[in-house]
């Protein structure tokens, strides 16, 4: 900055460019921005253009200036709140229909605001001067978060149902952590993650990398945030796997049953054009509802009718010669609790012919009376061969309250996927140590794609094509705590990990962390019950686990659910 002389002796000339001088500097301070520098000067003026007119042409020009100002990360610094309130001015002047490119653009802004390093907040002048304010930003990225989920939820109902424990033996998968905490940390996790990545690895021939310390890899001072995006490079290049996925120290895999595999065939697809409605995937009960006969029975009691009782699997019999019974349907499977048999009766679903059939285990056969079958539902696909190849997408990863997340996610082995680590790693660590990797993944999925869409004038999802958003509780389901104050998926008996954002004091979470463990044993060992995972049987109750204790806080912060976990924090709060 130049200096002006205090005194003024000579020529007005000199004066008025003192005066200007003084006006910019003020400016520059008021703005916090360097507009005292050409650049900024014409991002500040566009900006104002675009507030003033709100056309269209405005709107245009200042996504121009932001993809120019933005392709250099670390000078944003010299005009951070001028960038965050470019993002949301943008968002503001998008019309109705483009909520995917708002929601994109209210993202990049929040990136932003984390550059700050003031608590998430604008501080006060700078907001003013720039009409912007996280209080605006924050809730809107909530808010259309969830209509995201909801489309996603929409797009995946469009999809064939794969199995939850399809494995494909040709696609080498690695499991990959670190776990680097110090030799004396009181957190139980790196005792707990290795040996529960390992199980898991080990029961579907995957291979499980975990790291107990931040490995040192090329670049000296790696932090350990950038470790992550490092690792994973590594494991990419080295060609060892097809898929590799990340998964954070604190997540904790819970249903050992559910395959990887399962997820990259459901979801590493581009997002299915047509999402009519369209039959839903047949559940646990779809195969047993409806009417039977007894082929044991007279022709006079031999009629048999089974109803569904809920979504997961729960169906209720009754026939003339036994009166009422309940049980449990599940894929080509019912077990029924006969009144006055002291053990339940099994039966298996066969087809004889073009006859559907329920074959007991004491030799009795039902056969369907009604013209109902399987083919009201779609049938889920359990094998490479009958599934839909993936194809398309390099990176499955998932959004929670304020956007993308990078704790838990895959990435395929590709040109692309190789690339673009090798650029979030350049953006974080080599341009702009201020970003972690979920700020530089951000930037990379969607900065240069969302500006482009709007000087497109194109209202789309203008996230990049090689990644797909999927949805949360897949890989993301949080502790029922932190998914109550984030207002996001909880974790469901069946979804594949729990996480627990920043606990980090060993009195409260070690419990957390035992529990889970505990819980995800007696599941692999089959003790769990029957939600195997499948989304179209995801049900939000209480698990039915025995180690479940509804009285307990731990037991309640981990499984939930939510209406119990809100009365009991609602109560608590405060009281610790
Ligand atoms: C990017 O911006 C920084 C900070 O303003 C500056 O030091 C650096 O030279 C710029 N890099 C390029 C390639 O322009
Ligand atoms: C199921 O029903 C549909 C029509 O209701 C029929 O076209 C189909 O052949 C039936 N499938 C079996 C296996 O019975
Ligand atoms: C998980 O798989 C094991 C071995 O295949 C099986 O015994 C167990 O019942 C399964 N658990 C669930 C909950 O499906």
């Amino acid at each position: 900055m130049r200096g002006c002389p205090l005194v003024l002796f000579v020529a007005a000339n000199l004066f008025s460019v003192c005066a200007a001088d003084r006006k910019v500097q003020a400016e520059v301070r008021q703005l916090g921005c360097r507009v005292d520098r050409s650049e900024w000067r014409r991002y500040r003026d566009t900006y104002e253009t675009a507030l003033e007119t709100r056309s269209s042409g405005a709107r245009r020009a200042l996504a121009i200036e932001l993809l120019d100002r933005t392709s250099n990360v670390s000078d944003v610094l010299t005009c951070n709140v001028g960038v965050i309130a470019g993002y949301h001015l943008l968002a503001r002047l998008m019309g109705p229909g483009a909520e995917f490119l708002q929601y994109r653009l209210l993202q990049l802004a929040l990136v932003f605001i984390f550059t700050l390093r003031n608590a998430n907040q604008i501080p006060e002048e700078q907001a003013s001067a720039w009409e912007t304010s996280e209080r605006a930003i924050i809730p809107w990225i909530m808010h259309l978060r969830r209509l995201a989920e909801e489309r996603a939820l929409r797009a995946r109902a469009a999809r064939v149902p794969v199995s939850p424990q399809l494995r494909d033996k040709d696609l080498r998968i690695g499991v990959v952590s670190i776990c680097a905490y110090p030799e004396d940390a009181p957190l139980a996790l790196p005792r707990l993650t290795p040996q529960n990545r390992e199980d898991y690895a080990l029961r579907h021939d995957y291979a499980a990398r975990v790291h107990m310390e931040p490995p040192v890899i090329g670049a000296h001072g790696l932090g350990i945030q950038h470790a992550k995006l490092a690792t994973m490079l590594v494991y990419l290049e080295s060609g060892e796997f097809d898929w590799v996925a990340w998964f954070d120290c604190d997540s904790l895999l819970m249903n050992m049953n559910k395959t990887l595999d399962s997820i990259v065939y459901q979801y590493a697809h581009s997002p299915p054009d047509d999402t009519a409605d369209l039959a839903r995937p047949c559940t646990a009960v779809d195969d047993v509802v409806g009417l039977w006969r007894d082929s044991w029975a007279d022709a006079s009691d031999a009629a048999v009718e089974i109803q569904r009782l809920d979504d997961y699997g729960a169906v209720r019999a009754s026939a003339p010669q036994f009166g009422v019974a309940e049980g449990f349907g599940r894929p080509g499977k019912l077990e029924m609790n006969f009144p006055g048999e002291a053990t339940p009766l099994s039966a298996e679903v066969r087809h004889s012919g073009d006859v559907q059939q329920l074959r007991w285990e004491n030799g009795a056969v039902w056969e369907r009376e009604d013209a109902r079958n399987s083919s009201g539902c779609r049938p889920s696909c359990s094998t490479p061969e009958g599934c839909p190849p993936p194809e398309g997408v390099d990176l499955l990863i998932t959004e929670e309250g304020w956007g993308l997340s990078s704790a838990n996610w895959m990435i395929r082995r590709s040109a692309w996927s190789i690339n673009f680590l090798h650029r979030a790693l350049t953006v974080a660590h080599a341009e702009f140590q201020l970003f972690g990797d979920q700020d530089a993944i951000i930037l990379l999925l969607m900065n240069e794609q969302a500006l482009r869409a709007v000087t497109d004038g194109e209202g789309g999802d203008p996230l990049d094509g090689h990644a797909a958003i999927i949805p949360q509780h897949e890989l993301n389901a949080y502790d029922h705590l932190n998914a109550l104050t984030m207002d996001v998926d909880g974790f469901a008996e069946g979804d594949l990990l729990v996480t627990f954002p920043q606990c980090s004091h060993a009195e409260e979470c070690n419990p957390l962390f035992e529990l889970a463990t505990s819980y995800s044993k007696a599941f692999a060992s089959g003790n769990a019950g029957d939600s195997a995972g499948a989304w179209w049987q995801r049900s939000t109750a209480a698990p039915r686990w025995d180690g479940y204790d509804p009285s307990s806080g731990t037991s309640l912060r981990l499984f939930g659910p939510r209406p119990a976990v809100r009365a009991a924090w609602a109560g608590a709060l405060g009281t610790g």
